[in-house]
């Protein structure tokens, strides 16, 4: 910092004032540091800049100390060595396939994929000339059968956060190394705290902090995590070569969210268990798609390899009832709000209409889907809520 020059105008003053604000100054929240500008003690300094070297600060576009502790906590947590931060969970993903492919290549996705992710894939087979395919995301070992010389990329959901199937990832990832194929999951429903995807050969996990590790259901942002350098810094690039950045308040924001992460997911795990439990016994109900339910799809992959559950659980409607009196049931609900996303204090429920998202595995169910997110209300009250809204079916 360059001393101040008391001859010099008050306007200029206040530009280059004198002094750090607070020296010794300390506090449990992180430090908002706010940048585009990054300034340079000298000249041989900007000479050596090198993107790949992390320990440089170049722009605020591609990192500042407020992003980075949020970037050094995410990796922690996910067991991973880099991550990157994205603004949103969705740009997490295009980060990784514009990252990753080119015209030519082929890519590989879940049936039961969040649908933007589908319909990124469906742009850049589109308008990009990468050829993109679905998969039953329970098809295990014999992905092996869809792995072309020109497969780069094979993404996984664990589960499918709509409907639930939960894959083998170790029989898809051991697969997909074999060939030399990279692999991706979307790991935000277990906030990688329930599902370590390393132990289990992914190279890349992406979170949408949207949900759980905000919680405060007021920030967009998402994350890249590896522990593969090489994959991390194509990454990188692609990332600053998109222009992609986020900003420090954000990052302060889900950065004040993760030390209550934990405790909060157990308690969604905890309630959403409990009503899906008590669903079960509801006639008005014909399937529970919870993995932790012995008859979920991928409940032994599920009983294998997660540790949690968190918030999240769909169900099936019997086929009596009709789109249309389900979309009642829904609208009947006071405490449940109508919206999507999810990681906050908030219950949410939807209805989905899933047989026209499927293009690969069939949907076996007639009747309709609703997702339920439990929040963080007692739950004697969301139960209280939901049956007086089965009452309106009747
Ligand atoms: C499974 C899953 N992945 C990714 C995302 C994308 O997150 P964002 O809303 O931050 O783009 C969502 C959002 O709903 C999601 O449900």
């Amino acid at each position: 910092m360059k001393k101040t020059d008391s001859r010099r105008a008050l306007q200029t003053r206040i530009i280059h004032p004198e002094g750090e604000l607070a020296p010794g100054f300390e506090s449990f929240a992180a430090p908002v540091t706010r940048a585009s500008t990054v300034v340079f003690p000298d000249l041989a300094t900007v000479r050596s800049l090198d993107w790949r070297n992390d320990k440089q600060w170049r722009y605020g576009l591609h990192a500042t100390p407020t992003s980075t502790l949020l970037m050094q906590r995410l990796a922690a947590i996910e067991g991973g060595e880099h991550a990157l931060l994205q603004p949103s969970g969705l740009s997490s993903i295009s980060n990784v396939n514009f990252g990753l492919l080119k015209a030519g290549d082929d890519m590989l996705i879940p049936d039961n994929v969040y649908s933007p992710n589908r319909e990124h894939g469906d742009w850049l087979a589109e308008d990009f000339g990468v050829s993109v395919r679905y998969y039953d995301p329970l098809i295990g070992a014999r992905i092996a059968d869809l792995i072309r010389p020109e497969t780069k990329l094979i993404w996984l959901e664990a589960p499918g956060s709509v409907t639930m199937e939960v894959p083998d990832v170790a029989a898809i990832t051991a697969a997909a190394r074999a060939r030399n194929v990279v692999t991706a999951i979307d790991n935000t429903y277990s906030a990688g705290l329930a599902f370590r995807p390393f132990e289990h050969g992914v190279d890349i996990s992406v979170q949408a902090l949207t949900k759980y590790q905000s919680g405060g259901s007021d920030v967009l942002m998402g994350a890249t995590i590896t522990r593969d350098r090489a994959l991390y810094l194509k990454l990188k690039q692609a990332r600053m070569r998109m222009g992609i950045g986020v900003s420090s308040d954000d990052c302060a924001l889900v950065l004040r969210g993760l030390p209550s992460m934990k405790a909060r997911f157990e308690a969604h795990d905890r309630s959403a268990m409990a009503l899906a439990e008590w669903l079960k016994t509801r006639d008005e109900i014909a399937v529970i798609l919870h993995p932790a339910f012995a008859d979920c799809p991928g409940h032994a992959s599920f009983k294998r390899d997660f540790t949690g559950a968190g918030g999240l659980f769909s169900v099936v409607f019997h086929e009596r009832y009709s789109a249309a009196q389900v979309d009642g049931f829904v609208e009947a609900l006071e405490l449940f709000s109508l919206g999507w996303s999810w990681g906050g204090a908030h219950s949410l429920a939807m209805p989905y209409d899933v047989g026209s998202m499927r293009t690969v595995a069939s949907w076996p169910h007639r009747g309709t889907l609703v997702r339920f997110y439990i929040g963080l209300e007692d739950e004697a009250d969301l139960r209280a809520d939901i049956e007086q809204a089965l009452a309106t079916l009747a």
